[in-house]
């Protein structure tokens, strides 16, 4: 058992709205943050229309989704996460903000066995232990995108993290979420985006430099290599910035170059154009 009945999420993003749909899913009850209201609405939209969609697809029933929405409530201010326990941050991928957060909600959690962990790609999950003032219970679990539909989680214990800590996180990614479980280290960029992160950003370079259209880009994998999406397609579901910013991580860790974004996506962010969250990447999007 890993103890773990009420669930905080921090950020109702991409990956926090996900994360948060399955912990409902999984008959839990979930407190979602958000910065302000209008974030927090966008958060519940996305929610309802993910669950709305498998309803659709005859993969839940009617019922079942009014329950699990039931399950779940925003806040935007980080007090409400008191009694919780297990917190998952999945705020936007910025060092500070996440430092940030760890120091505040590591002091307002009252139950002392409570877990604070961090979905994030790249940050070094030992830095935002030594902020929290609980070390032993932080820890990374990192979900993959679009967490409903991926089975993988990556659990990250840093240099500080107990034991128990870690048992009670796999339980509860296994047996509570029904996800499958593998071990990082912790490492920017853990296993899984030390492959694909330099693998995205080269075929960002390749695009940069005119070897092919976005389009035959991504054709060549898919059709070629039998990946699900092709490399800038996928980049764009991840979301520019956030691949920036894991690129910039990894970068700073490792000084590889594979792992430096290129100009074309600093632009990019540059520019507003995000992806497929802001309608508009390497390809356009009618819906977010
Ligand atoms: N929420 C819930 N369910 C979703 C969903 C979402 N956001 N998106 C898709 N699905 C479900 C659909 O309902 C559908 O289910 P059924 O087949 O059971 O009906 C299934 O997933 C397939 O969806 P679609 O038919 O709409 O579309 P698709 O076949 O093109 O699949 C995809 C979409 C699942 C995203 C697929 O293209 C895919 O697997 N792409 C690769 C995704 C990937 O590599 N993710 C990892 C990103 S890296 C990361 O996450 C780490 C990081 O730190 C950046
Ligand atoms: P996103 O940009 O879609 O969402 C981030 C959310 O965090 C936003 O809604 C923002 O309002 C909120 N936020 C920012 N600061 C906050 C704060 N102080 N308090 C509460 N909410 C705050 O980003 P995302 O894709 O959901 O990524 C979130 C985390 O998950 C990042 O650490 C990212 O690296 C990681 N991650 C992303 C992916 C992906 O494919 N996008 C996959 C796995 C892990």
């Amino acid at each position: 058992m890993s103890g773990i009945e009420q669930v905080g999420v921090i950020g109702g993003g991409l990956m926090g709205s996900g994360i948060i749909e399955v912990t409902a899913r999984a008959g839990l009850d979930v407190i979602g943050i958000e910065i302000n209201a209008e974030a927090a609405t966008a958060a519940a939209e996305r929610i309802e229309g993910s669950l709305r969609r498998a309803e659709s697809r005859g993969k839940i029933e009617s019922a079942e989704v009014t329950a699990v929405l039931s399950r779940i409530r925003f806040e935007t201010d980080l007090d409400a996460l008191a009694d919780r326990d297990l917190v998952v941050e999945a705020a936007s991928e910025d060092e500070q903000v996440k430092l940030d957060l760890f120091g505040r909600v590591g002091q307002i959690l009252t139950n002392k066995d409570a877990i604070l962990a961090s979905n994030t790609s790249s940050i070094p999950i030992v830095k935002l232990g030594a902020v929290s003032g609980r070390a032993s219970n932080v820890m990374g679990v990192h979900f993959f995108n679009p967490a409903p539909v991926m089975q993988l989680v990556e659990l990250i214990p840093s240099l500080t993290t107990s034991t128990d800590t870690l048992d009670r996180m796999r339980t509860w990614v296994e047996e509570a979420l029904g996800k499958k479980p593998i071990d990082a280290t912790d490492r920017a960029g853990f296993v899984v985006n030390s492959l694909l992160v330099p693998y995205l950003l080269s075929a960002i370079r390749m695009y940069e430099a005119g070897y092919a259209s976005a389009a035959d880009i991504d054709r060549g994998m898919v059709l070629g290599c039998g990946h699900p999406m092709g490399p800038l397609a996928l980049s764009d579901l991840i979301g520019l910035d956030t691949l920036k910013a894991i690129g910039e991580s990894m970068y700073e860790e490792f000084k590889e170059p594979l792992y430096s974004p290129p100009p074309l996506l600093d632009r990019m962010v540059d520019a507003g154009l995000m992806g497929k969250k802001s309608g508009h990447g390497f390809y356009p999007y009618e819906s977010r």
